[in-house]
């Protein structure tokens, strides 16, 4: 099958990225990953504010093709194509990266490809490993929470999700709670780990109700409840009743994705598929509770447990460019109309 070598732009969140990958469909090569992060410009928000983040992706956007070139040791002369996030997401920000994209594209006449984030990140065990299709994907991150069946690059089944916030969301949110820095997840989880998991009874949302719907509003809802109970019982919280909170918050969302991802499995299995694997995505896929209990519902279903290294799991443009790749080999591709899409579900 034919190589090719394909820049990719990723300015959807609060990450401004780009990546040369080269390869063909199923089999790649990251020549450049980079990545700026906008953590320190949103740090005094207590999250990421859409119009800093619009400006800073406009900023860095041109620096990161540089340095992404640079580092691949490539010129544009060397590209096939360009492929850029086209949503869903902050719209100023998915703006900044279609424009970037375009004007690359309008200069050296190579081919535009607009690429869905979230099938960017479905897209991502096929970069890391040789993945067949069809496999299933859980994608928990601070934005998304759904689970697919991959069949083809452009070919979704979405057997489930979220039916109010992302986990990744929920973590970030009970930190705030807590009196813990942002990104939640990271802090939750270390608290979490010199805490009884089950000193305080929190609930397992959607539990029963069939399918593989998600839910974990409540979640939060249930540890401000029970902050301000101790509170009100005793003046303030202790260290260890933080700790306490978290790792009953923590063990509460494990148990219910990994219910939820046997679910999800026994859909997948059912299509009879050769060598079945099912991969994680999304920054959450860091937490290590929360991947024990997928990897143990997978051994129970028979299938493979996939999880791609962690700076391939959060925003990249990687996962951009590879699904580019796959696009452009399809020959699916965009012309100077491409717009920016807030809302785009797979
Ligand atoms: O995929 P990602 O980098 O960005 C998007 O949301 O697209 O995911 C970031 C989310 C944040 O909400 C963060 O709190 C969460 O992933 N996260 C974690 C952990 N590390 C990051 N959640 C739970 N446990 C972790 N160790
Ligand atoms: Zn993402």
């Amino acid at each position: 099958m034919m190589t090719v070598t394909v820049l990719g732009l990723e300015s959807s969140c609060d990450d401004t990225a780009a990546a040369v990958v080269r390869g063909t469909s199923g089999k790649a090569r990251i020549l450049s990953s980079v990545v700026h992060g906008q953590d320190a410009l949103h740090a005094g928000y207590g999250g990421v504010v859409p119009e800093i983040a619009a400006r800073a992706h406009a900023e860095k956007l041109d620096l990161c093709v540089m340095r992404a070139l640079a580092e691949a040791g490539v010129t544009l002369g060397d590209l096939d194509a360009v492929a850029v996030t086209a949503g869903p997401g902050l719209i100023g920000g998915v703006l900044a990266g279609v424009m970037c994209a375009k004007g690359i594209c309008a200069a050296t006449g190579l081919p535009l490809i607009g690429v869905n984030h979230l099938a960017g990140h479905a897209l991502t065990p096929r970069l890391t490993d040789e993945v067949a299709w069809p496999y299933l994907v859980l994608l928990v991150s601070g934005g998304h929470c759904q689970f697919l069946i991959a069949r083809g690059h452009d070919d979704f089944t979405r057997l489930g999700g979220t039916i109010d916030d992302a986990p990744g969301e929920a973590f970030d949110k009970v930190a705030r709670l807590l009196g813990l820095p942002q990104p939640g997840g990271p802090a939750v989880e270390s608290e979490a780990r010199k805490g009884d998991p089950a000193r305080f009874a929190f609930p397992r949302p959607l539990l029963d109700r069939p399918g593989c719907d998600l839910s974990f509003s409540g979640l939060k809802t249930a540890l401000l409840r029970q902050r301000d109970l101790i509170v009100r019982e005793k003046g303030g919280i202790t260290r260890q009743d933080r700790a306490d909170l978290c790792a009953g918050f923590q063990q509460a969302v494990a148990d219910v994705l990994a219910e939820k991802s046997r679910r999800a499995l026994a859909h997948y299995t059912a299509l009879a598929p050769a060598a079945p694997i099912m991969a994680v995505a999304g920054g959450v896929a860091a937490n290590g509770v929360i991947r024990a209990a997928l990897k143990e519902a997978c051994a129970g279903a028979g299938v493979e447990f996939l999880a791609p290294p962690l700076a391939l799991c959060t925003d990249n443009a990687a996962m951009i460019a590879y699904a580019g790749i796959e696009r452009h080999l399809a020959g699916a591709h965009d012309d100077m109309t491409l717009s920016a899409r807030p809302r785009w579900p797979l």
